[in-house]
């Protein structure tokens, strides 16, 4: 009789040995799967669920866990945890900041961690417009409705506080900044509504809102300026401009979240063709307003032909999954000026050399104030969560914060369905 499958200790000693490739998950509650990285990678500890085979060598050893079997007539497993394996590479911090960053702890209504996998996404609200203090974002439901297709009707559909839904019909160019008020979700019909020319302006309001929508070409202002806000929604969208050859300041931010705004979800949007996309927290010396605030969760959207600030955060929290990034040209995301991102399921294709930063020097790409060699903050933090796919860019993690759980329930797609479910469900028409 032919030996069919038997293993030898020596075999299951080689099994056991496997070694994960770079970037690869390698332990991790649950984790059976190799606890070992190919040469010149480490297995670093990112969370109790993730370790992740990254670059460098360890002066510890690999494997974050221990598991040790009693061999008592049931078999009792027991599971040790041991702190002392995670590498140096994980805690090294310099020590420039004279601030103790605080974790905001959140109230929420469901258990945190990402508890379902789901192939194909989920366009349900989800992150810090669901989860907050005040409660789940609403927009304008139960409020009247009104259809608009040009700019007058636009500007006084949207700027009542009281609840209500506005639904827009092609592309209305706006000749000046529009405010939008509080309790309004505004939602574009079919696959060609918007607005183009002009800034949508949030400033000072809470729980809104904005879907479906094209919105694009503002020279020297954003697109969307969330300021003093709580409660944003930020679903479905296309964002664009006229691409890269006129400079960084041509335009300004796609969509810039600034004083002290909070609650705020960027979902399933199409962001191409534009410099700078997204800024949170617009200047250093505003720790006093911003610190403790600025919560925003980045997930499912896609970034194409862009520039800088993917997002670029100071002072507050930023949960970034399941994006994909894609010939992001100068630097993706930049965490700064005691900033804190968690960094999840995202994946990094094409002419995109720096995937994430927490180093504080403002690259003269993304336009400093005061010198052409770029101006210099305090250093962000960053944690790594489920396993991102790098592709051919770097990170350059100089601080690991205290942001090692968002806080709330959330559904992280599989890495390897990332690409093509993303590409998929972004922008308009979709919903
Ligand atoms: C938004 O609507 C809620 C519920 O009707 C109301 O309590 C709140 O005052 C409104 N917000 C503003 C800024 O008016
Ligand atoms: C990474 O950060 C360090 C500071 O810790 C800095 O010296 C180095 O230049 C940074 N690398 C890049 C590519 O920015």
């Amino acid at each position: 009789m032919k030996s069919a499958v038997l293993l030898t200790t020596s075999a299951l000693a080689v099994l056991a040995a496997a070694q994960q490739t770079a970037y690869g998950q390698c332990g991790g509650q649950g984790w059976t799967g190799a606890t070992s990285c190919v040469s010149g990678y480490t297995c670093t500890y990112s969370n109790d669920f993730y370790s992740q085979c990254v670059p460098g060598t360890a002066a510890t050893t690999a494997s974050t866990k221990t598991t040790t079997t009693k061999s008592t007539t049931t078999s009792k497993t027991t599971t040790t945890k041991t702190s002392t394996t995670k590498t140096s590479t994980t805690k090294t911090s310099t020590t420039k900041s004279t601030t103790t960053p605080i974790q905001t702890t959140l109230s929420t209504t469901t258990t945190a961690g990402p508890t379902t996998q789901v192939p194909s996404g989920s366009f349900t609200v989800e992150g810090f417009a669901r989860n907050n203090p005040t409660g789940t974002i609403s927009g304008g439901a139960g409020g009247s409705t009104t259809t608009v297709s040009a700019y007058a009707a636009f500007t006084s559909a949207v700027k009542s506080n009281t609840a209500k839904v506005v639904y827009v019909s092609g592309i209305i160019t706006l000749t000046a900044k529009v405010k939008v008020g509080s309790n309004t979700s505004i939602l574009g019909l079919g696959s060609n509504s918007g607005v183009t020319g002009k800034t949508l302006s949030l400033s000072s309001v809470d729980n809104i809102i904005i879907r479906n929508m094209k919105i694009s070409e503002v020279k020297g202002d954003d697109l969307i300026t969330i300021s003093s806000s709580t409660r944003v929604w930020i679903d479905h969208n296309e964002l664009f401009n006229g691409g890269l050859g006129n400079g960084p300041d041509y335009y300004d931010g796609q969509i810039d979240i600034i004083h002290a705004s909070d609650y705020i979800t960027v979902s399933w949007n199409y962001f191409h063709d534009h410099w700078k996309c997204s800024l949170v927290g617009n200047s250093d010396s505003n720790r006093a307003e911003d610190f403790g605030h600025l919560h925003v969760t980045y997930h499912h959207n896609y970034w194409k032909n862009m520039g800088t600030r993917g997002p670029a955060g100071r002072f507050g929290h930023q949960h970034i999954y399941n994006n994909l990034y894609e010939d992001y040209h100068y630097q993706a995301i930049h965490s700064r000026s005691d900033n804190q991102v968690l960094v999840e399921g995202n994946v990094f294709r094409g002419d995109t050399p720096e995937a994430l930063s927490t180093y504080g020097l403002v690259i003269p790409m993304d336009s400093p104030n005061t010198c052409t060699c770029g101006d210099q903050e305090l250093d962000g933090y960053a944690n790594l969560g489920a396993a991102n796919d790098w592709g051919s860019s770097t990170y350059n993690i100089t601080r690991t914060g205290t942001f090692t759980s968002a806080g709330y329930s959330y559904n992280l797609t599989p890495l390897s369905s990332v690409e093509s479910i993303v590409k998929a469900g972004v922008g308009v028409g979709k919903i």
